[in-house]
């Protein structure tokens, strides 16, 4: 049975952490597309041309701590616009969503462009400031300074970018299920999402 879970949203909205805990609560495969296009930020940060980078793009790429950082982060954004860069990263992301045994993949445009057809599609959002904050208190946690007020500013600056560039803008799928996680603990999120998709499984 093929059964794939979208899971879409803006940034720092809690995706990936939710993402993980339904993989391993149903047993599913996971894939965090952000990878794909931060390991293309990080290579045109390298001196690399973006759309070259991502046709050529190894998996092996994806597995690298240094793609978490902020810099990346905005390198990622800013290629991610460029439609041949997104085409060029379709089929692997196609490929791992067809997977015998079930997959949860986690982007912007997963339920909308890569898997129209997922068995269930989670949109999963927060106020910025909450999503803010959040960062705030990973980086301050991770020992690292922060400045509340300029990560307001970055984030609300990518969700712009992310939502309004052309190709694959960031936006609800039509039969997609939103989940705002403002006032819910990674817990309480990650129990309404397995609900929810609990729900939409084909039984038998
Ligand atoms: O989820 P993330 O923060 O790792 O994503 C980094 C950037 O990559 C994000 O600003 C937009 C882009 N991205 C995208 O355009 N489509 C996806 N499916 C995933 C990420």
């Amino acid at each position: 049975m093929k059964m794939t879970v979208a899971v879409d949203g803006p940034a720092a909205a809690g995706k990936g952490t939710l993402s993980k805990a339904l993989a391993a609560h149903f047993g599913f495969a996971h894939l965090d597309t952000g990878l794909l296009y931060r390991a293309v930020g990080a290579g045109v940060l390298a001196g690399g041309d973006p759309i070259k980078v991502a046709q050529t793009l190894e998996p092996a790429a994806l597995d690298n701590p240094a793609l978490r950082t902020q810099a990346v982060a905005e390198a990622a954004s800013q290629i991610a616009v460029i439609a041949e860069v997104r085409q060029a990263l379709v089929d692997f992301q196609r490929d791992f969503a067809a997977r015998d045994g079930g997959a949860v993949l986690d982007g912007r445009d997963i339920g909308t462009v890569i898997c129209p057809d997922a068995t269930v599609k989670l949109f999963v959002t927060a106020s910025a400031e909450t999503r803010a904050e959040r960062r705030y208190l990973e980086l301050v946690n991770a020992g690292q300074t922060a400045d509340r007020a300029a990560i307001l500013q970055e984030v609300r600056a990518r969700d712009d970018r992310d939502a309004n560039r052309a190709t694959a803008p960031l936006r609800p799928a039509d039969d997609a299920v939103t989940l705002d996680t403002s006032d819910l603990t990674a817990d309480q999120a990650r129990a309404r999402a397995i609900a929810i998709i609990s729900e939409r499984m084909p039984q038998g």
